[in-house]
């Protein structure tokens, strides 16, 4: 399996605070069956580290270790929080695309579904300027009129990612009628700290697999997540 969305990458957001809790994430990440893994820190501004040199560094030297230790390729981008100064800062080259292609994840906003028009014409600008936008979570966010929402994301062209642990939690409803209507292009773990996240990536597989079959569960976990990663069209 392909994971495009993690917050391992130590100390810099709210995931791992440490090597050894990353180290020990990603060795159950190989024990699940994931091979690839794309490590996505926050880019919210003013809350987290925003300097682009200072995480690529940091992420270098994260990177060579756990690979000579572990069977695992580590490769970078961020998980983008939408704002109105988010097309200038990846003009600019402040934060990252997924390895450096045209997908981006975006996060909006959990909740303040008063402010959804101002920040949906941020997605518009990003879809405008010719990237490939990946909505995390849709399952997630608390708004009364989430499908609707969903629909719109949908006829724009985002593209939508489920979390794996909403199948095994209070999200399981949306995120089965997401499946249903297949609207979802993957899934992926954004595990922050070890024991929470990794551990079910591979009963989300079998649990897709046996509700929508082989294909459908290769496609969310393995197909779309490497298309993803290598740039090309899903
Ligand atoms: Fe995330």
């Amino acid at each position: 399996m392909i994971d495009v969305h993690c917050h391992v990458l130590p100390a810099v957001d709210d995931g791992c605070s440490e090597f050894g809790s990353a180290y020990k994430t990603l060795r159950d990440a190989v024990e699940e069956g994931i091979s690839d893994v794309i490590l996505t820190p926050h880019f919210i501004k003013d809350k987290y580290i925003n300097d682009k040199d200072t995480l690529l560094m940091h992420y270098e030297t994260f990177k060579r270790r756990i690979e000579s230790e572990l069977p695992l390729k580590l490769y970078y981008g961020n998980e983008l929080n939408v704002d109105k100064d988010l097309p200038l800062n990846l003009k600019e080259n402040r934060c990252c695309t997924l390895n450096n292609g045209r997908y981006l994840l975006l996060e909006f906003p959990m909740r303040q579904r008063e402010y959804y028009d101002y920040y949906d014409s941020c997605a518009n600008e990003l879809l405008k300027m010719g990237y490939k936008v990946i909505v995390c979570h849709p399952e997630r966010y608390d708004f009364d009129d989430l499908f609707n929402i969903i629909d719109k994301w949908l006829d724009k062209g985002c593209i939508l990612q489920l979390n794996q642990d909403s199948l095994f939690n209070k999200f399981k409803d949306n995120a089965i009628r997401l499946l249903n209507e297949d609207k979802i292009s993957l899934i992926a773990s954004d595990s922050h700290v070890r024991l929470k996240r990794y551990v079910t990536m591979i009963d989300a597989f079998k649990m897709v697999e046996e509700l929508y079959g082989h294909d459908r569960v290769e496609l969310l976990c393995n197909i779309n997540p490497r298309n993803i990663l290598e740039n090309r069209e899903i």
